[in-house]
């Protein structure tokens, strides 16, 4: 039975059974409507919560009683082998997170306090703070109006600058926004065009792909976030993936606190303590059978939300147009004030009254306060989603009579 046929039958269902993944409390967009009134009676329903079970129980289960507690063993081999094979890459190095991915392909690719790295404004701040980390100077380009991603004119724009500048770029850092992959066709030509690798920021879009060319596989190099509020999770941590065995190698050989290979300890460089542990990659490996049914159940949520908004004036769906291969990892509408007669912090307010989680899309890197004065290429596009934006609840834990609950109270609001 698909979600929509549950519906009309959900809302008669009596109480939610409890959600024990609903005790964690999954990062998202960071909120800005200040603190949040709750309706203590309703049970709290997430953006995005870890869709964990039995068979997760299974495999973390065995891999504790095989004795490998540490962060290396032979789940963490096989996870990386599995992955690489899901997305098509030769290589893939497991990591303790997406951000400590996003600093070691950084280092891989040689940046530096010399260098500039262009990355994506509209996204989470691990990307930024991950070029921060190395020193190298970010400069922040603004995202296309209907997917959020990097717009390949103005990342064109910015690096025709830098290289008049004689600025050395170590990296372009493109990130495929809530599921949806950059055009890395646009992007790929151009970081060609100025000789300047690609890391690709894949941390929300494991699964999707771009004209039949999976997420994770695109530029130089990848990274993965398995975080408690992903596609698939492995509660923390995230991974590097490449085609390129030199960058494999550097980046598992930099976050195992850079161990030359004798029996004492040995370093000739500044390392990390970076690697992911076994038992997680043990649940990561039991998500990954579970991944494709995971997209299906948040594809049909989309669907759902696509019904529910189809016709009402100034909303859209944000990215929906076009989302055949996404993977579907948070559904967001875009709300035009003028011709909604609505907005959505007032939409915001009434799901926060009856305890549904929703929050603003990503606020974009060059209006964050900590970057400010950084260079950047803006056409105000980010700036209007984070502004008209709002992300709705999207797990693909989310129960039926949840999923009733949300569509109840936007139903009200909407006035039906
Ligand atoms: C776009 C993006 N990049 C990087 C990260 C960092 O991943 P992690 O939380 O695993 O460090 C996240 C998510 O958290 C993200 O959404």
């Amino acid at each position: 039975m698909t979600i929509l046929e549950h519906l009309t039958q959900a809302s008669t269902q009596g109480p939610e059974s409890p959600d024990p993944a609903s005790r964690a409390t999954p990062r998202g967009p960071v909120s800005t409507r200040g603190p949040e009134s709750r309706a203590p009676s309703e049970e709290r329903i997430f953006l995005s919560s870890p869709d964990v079970g039995e068979l997760e129980e299974e495999y973390v289960m065995r891999a504790m009683r095989g004795g490998w507690i540490a962060p290396l063993g032979p789940e963490v081999d096989a996870f990386e082998a599995e992955m690489a094979s899901r997305i098509g890459v030769d290589h893939a190095v497991a990591l303790s997170s997406g951000t400590a991915a996003l600093h070691l392909g950084l280092i891989a690719l040689g940046a530096g306090p010399q260098d500039v790295v262009v990355a994506a404004s509209m996204t989470f701040a691990a990307t930024a703070n991950a070029i921060a980390y190395t020193g190298a100077q970010p400069y922040f380009v603004d995202c296309l109006p209907e997917t959020g991603n990097i717009d390949p004119q103005l990342l064109d724009e910015a690096l025709a600058e830098l290289s008049a500048q004689g600025c050395h770029v170590a990296a372009i850092i493109p990130v495929d926004l809530l599921g949806k992959a950059a055009d890395y066709s646009a992007i790929g030509a151009i970081a060609q065009k100025y000789g300047v690798p690609i890391l690709s920021d894949a941390a929300e879009s494991l699964g999707a792909s771009h004209r039949g060319i999976k997420a994770g596989s695109f530029g130089e190099a990848a990274i993965l976030s398995f975080n408690g509020n992903k596609i698939m999770t492995t509660s923390g941590g995230g991974m590097l993936v490449t085609n390129t065995k030199a960058i494999a190698d550097r980046v598992r050989y930099l976050a195992t606190q850079a161990r030359q290979p004798v029996v004492h300890y040995e370093h000739r460089d500044i390392g990390y303590n970076y690697r992911l542990s076994n038992l997680l990659a043990a649940l990561g490996r039991a998500q990954l059978t579970r991944l494709d049914a995971m997209i299906e159940r948040r594809r049909d949520l989309r669907s759902v939300y696509k019904q529910l908004f189809a016709g009402v004036a100034g909303v859209s769906i944000f990215g929906g147009d076009c989302d055949d291969e996404d993977n579907y990892w948070l559904t967001s509408i875009v709300v035009d004030e003028e011709q909604a007669g609505w907005n959505v912090g007032q939409l915001s307010d009434v799901l926060t009254a009856r305890n549904i989680e929703n929050r603003p899309l990503w606020k974009p890197m060059h209006t964050q306060p900590v970057f400010e004065g950084v260079p950047a290429k803006v056409n105000g596009s980010s700036e209007r989603l984070f502004r008209d934006g709002l992300t709705l609840p999207s797990g693909s834990v989310l129960t039926d009579q949840q999923i009733a609950r949300i569509m109840v109270a936007i139903e009200q609001f909407l006035g039906r």
